[in-house]
């Protein structure tokens, strides 16, 4: 069994150090070289198709909903298409507004999960075409989608999604790239330049997975917490979800996502000296706000852990801990944000004992309601 997981002690921490080969994968063959055009042999939508659309809309579930999440913004950003994301289960009982010039995307590793199989017949039996961005060759969703994006990031055995989740991103972005240029919206400078930081990629998760060493130590600091809060805006917010499930299902310690312009709004009352926060801080636009909520946090007793990209900031005295990653387009950030959170929650769940590939009464692919 240890050969099969390649070293390592659990097929999650193979999954989270595969991220920078599954992503390469990922992209490969699908940038037209020189012209900054993407290409994507299985969309099967052509560019008419395309530019006639008015709505989109994401589903899934799980992880794989946060990916949707970060897909509204990447979509939004480089199309300016409109875009809902919903949760499979609660789309397919709503009678959601779907017209032949919505287009639904399906986002699902396993490509079984019922919910999102059942969302994809409503939404098609509406008269919307839908677009798969699935793990599992000739899964169900794939098979019954009019399109799809497949991830190469190979078959994932954690029941924590690490490595399906960053090449979902990076299908995202292919697919609001290729949006984004037959729309017109996006010139071939900029799509040029996108492509150009969509390469480096690989390259900076591998540096990212060098904080492995810090972050085990940070989790020795942490593993006693039984709360934690993680808050990050705009696309870091979906991050900050991700970030608290991933702990929450392997470690069972009780964590909240949240917007961090919403922590104002409530989750300042659970801030005392047992409250770590993990605050994603990326310097961006929102950068000069987000370092607000981590004075606040502070000023209120909570532990900083601050994830940023900026290494002249002067988070010292702001932060109990700071972990930096490489630099890159914003719009590749949340790709590089994810990894160290999916390493504290693996160190933590590690230092508690708990069983790290096949959590409690979760199961890797839900294929019954
Ligand atoms: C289960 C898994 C999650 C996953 C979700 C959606 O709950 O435990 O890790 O994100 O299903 O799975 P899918 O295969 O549709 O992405």
């Amino acid at each position: 069994l240890m050969a099969e997981k390649g070293g390592y002690r659990h097929f999650m921490l193979k999954e989270t150090h595969e991220q920078p080969r599954a992503i390469a994968d990922t992209i490969a063959g699908r940038i037209v070289e020189g012209e900054g055009r993407i290409h994507l042999e299985d969309l099967r939508l052509g560019d008419e198709e395309l530019g006639s659309l008015d709505k989109i809309f994401i589903v899934a579930c799980g992880t794989s909903w946060h990916a949707a999440l970060v897909g509204k913004f990447l979509i939004e950003r480089l199309a300016r298409i409109p875009v809902e994301v919903d949760i499979a289960s609660e789309f397919r009982y709503r009678d959601p507004i779907v017209t032949p010039r919505t287009l639904t995307v399906l986002i699902s590793q396993s490509g079984e999960t019922a919910d999102t199989l059942a969302a994809l017949r409503e939404a098609r039996g509406k008269g919307s075409k839908a677009v798969a961005i699935c793990n599992v060759v000739e899964s169900s969703i794939a098979r019954e989608s009019d399109g799809v994006i497949y991830t190469h990031a190979g078959p994932e055995i954690g029941v924590a999604s690490t490595k399906a989740f960053t090449t979902q991103l990076v299908a995202l972005f292919l697919f609001a790239l290729h949006l984004g240029k037959t729309r017109g919206i996006l010139d071939a400078e900029r799509s040029r330049a996108l492509t150009a930081e969509l390469l480096t990629l690989p390259r900076k998760v591998e540096e990212a997975l060098l904080l492995d060493g810090a972050i085990e130590q940070i989790a020795r600091d942490f593993v006693g917490a039984t709360d934690f809060l993680y808050l990050g805006r705009g696309n870091q917010y979906p991050i900050a979800l991700e970030g608290a499930l991933k702990l929450k299902e392997i470690s069972y310690i009780h964590a909240e996502g949240y917007p961090a312009g919403e922590m104002k709004h409530g989750p300042i009352a659970l801030i005392d000296e047992q409250l770590p926060v993990v605050i994603i801080a990326p310097g961006n636009d929102t950068y000069e706000k987000v370092i607000s909520n981590m004075e606040e946090v502070r000023a209120r007793g909570g532990k900083v852990i601050a994830i940023t990209d900026r290494e002249d900031s002067d988070l010292s005295d702001k932060a109990d801990v700071i972990l930096v990653l490489p630099q890159i387009a914003d719009e590749l950030m949340p790709i590089l944000t994810v990894i160290p959170l999916q390493l504290l929650a693996y160190h933590i769940a590690v230092l508690k004992g708990t069983d790290v590939d096949q959590p409690r009464n979760l199961a890797k692919s839900v294929t019954v309601e």
